[in-house]
Order: structure tokens, then sequence, then C-alpha cells
């Protein structure tokens, strides 16, 4: 099975246990991403229950999913901080993550690394022994040819991500644009984080070291739960 092919119903089970993690009058991160619906879906019938949350969306779909089902947004600025973060990931390795398969990574990194905890769901497709996924960087326009040669020069082969039903680039929900970092398998995802952090001109990549502090894992058997210091 390839990364990302993993089954519904196995998304569908990470994301309603990571789901019950939500207390009353919690403030919740919303990730973004087809496993992350299911979450923000199952939070929405809690609300209709009478759970009373505020969610901080990642992006224009999760906010959007969230209103549909009836969760109350607030912005980022206008909460005292996030108690739980729920997101999904393109890619997990020993509890480091590639995401950004969206093109969400920025705001899901600004709001899941603010969370007091923050739990990562995904089907087991996604597990890996080693990160290899290309990384997602988000640049600023313009700023797209000099990244490309500081990825390359860091080992890298970037490709810029083209949008699907538009002529030209994909542009991310803050008007940036992406190049994806092939970079084989990731040896050290600490060291490449802060490498490509380092580069003028990127605004966010998508490894996401040291973050998390639980894995909700969906199989067709069940949900395993990883639990990170
Ligand atoms: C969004 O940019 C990504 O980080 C997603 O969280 C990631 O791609 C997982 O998405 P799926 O749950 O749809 O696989």
């Amino acid at each position: 099975m390839k990364v990302g092919d993993g089954s519904t119903d196995a998304k569908r089970r990470a994301a309603e246990r990571a789901a019950e993690e939500v207390a009353d009058g919690a403030v919740v991160g919303l990730g973004t991403g087809s496993t992350t619906a299911h979450a923000i879906e199952a939070i929405g019938r809690a609300v209709a229950e009478g759970l009373e949350v505020r969610g901080v969306a990642t992006s224009r779909q999760s906010a959007a999913l969230a209103r549909a089902v009836g969760i109350p947004l607030a912005p980022l600025e206008a909460v005292d901080g996030i108690d739980l973060a729920i997101d999904g990931a393109d890619q997990v390795a020993d509890g480091d993550l590639v995401k950004g398969g969206g093109a969400a990574h920025t705001r899901e990194k600004l709001i899941d690394a603010a969370a007091e905890r923050f739990v990562v769901i995904v089907d087991d497709s996604k597990l890996a022994d080693r990160l290899d996924w290309p990384v997602p960087v988000a640049v600023l326009r313009g700023a797209e040819g000099v990244v490309a040669d500081r990825i390359r020069e860091l080992g890298g082969e970037p490709t810029l991500r083209e949008a699907e039903r538009k002529d030209g680039p994909v542009v991310t929900d803050d008007g940036h644009l992406v190049l994806d970092g092939d970079f084989g398998t990731i040896e050290d995802p600490g060291e490449l984080a802060a490498d490509l952090s380092a580069i003028p001109g990127v605004v966010e990549h998508g490894l996401f070291v040291g973050l998390v502090d639980a894995i909700y894992v969906g199989s067709d058997d069940g949900v395993e739960v990883r639990e990170y210091e």
C-alpha cells in the first residue's frame, strides 16, 4: 500500500477516537485534510449534543467545514491559548511528521505548536520507518527560484507545486507558493528542519519535528494510541 492510500474507515476511526479528547469549554485547533474532516464532523456532532467548544481553523477548508457542522470559530489572535489541536499528516516516522499535502502546513504548524496538546490522526498507510515524503516548503512569491537553489544545495530536488484547475502554481490561503522538496530518505529530520527554516524567503516547511504529543493510528482492526514525551 502506498502512503496516503489508507481506508476511509481507518481514518474515521482514528479521528473519532481523537475527537473524544475534546473537553467541555476547550479551545480546539482544527487541522486540515480528509482525516481531520472526520474529526471536525465528530466534534460538530458533540456540539449539537451540548458540548461547548471554540475552534481555531488552520485553513479555509477546515473553517468552512467547522461552520457547516456548527462549531463556533475564533481567530487565533482572539483566544488565550489552544487546549488541544487535532491534525492529520502525510507521513509519520518516530513521532516526526511530514505535512502540507494540502498546502496548509504554515497555519497548521502555528496552531499545532501553540496547542497544550497536539494529537495527530492517521491511517496506518501513513506510517514509515524513516521519513522520505517530499517536504512542502511555503515561500514568498518571487522567492521560489532562490529558495529552490538552496534546497538543491541541501541535497533536495524541488518542484514548484502546480494547481490542477488553474494555470500556474498553487497559491496558499496566505498567498504563498509551495516547493515540494524531495530529499529521499531524511537521515536527520531535526537538522533538515533547521536548515530549511534558515533559508531567507521560506515562510514555513512541512517537517514537524518533536511537536507531537500523541498519534492515533487507525487501521482495519481498530485504533492504536502512541503517546510521546
Ligand atoms: C494539509 O496541508 C496537510 O498537512 C494534511 O494535514 C495532510 O496532508 C493530511 O491530509 P489527509 O488527512 O487528507 O491525508
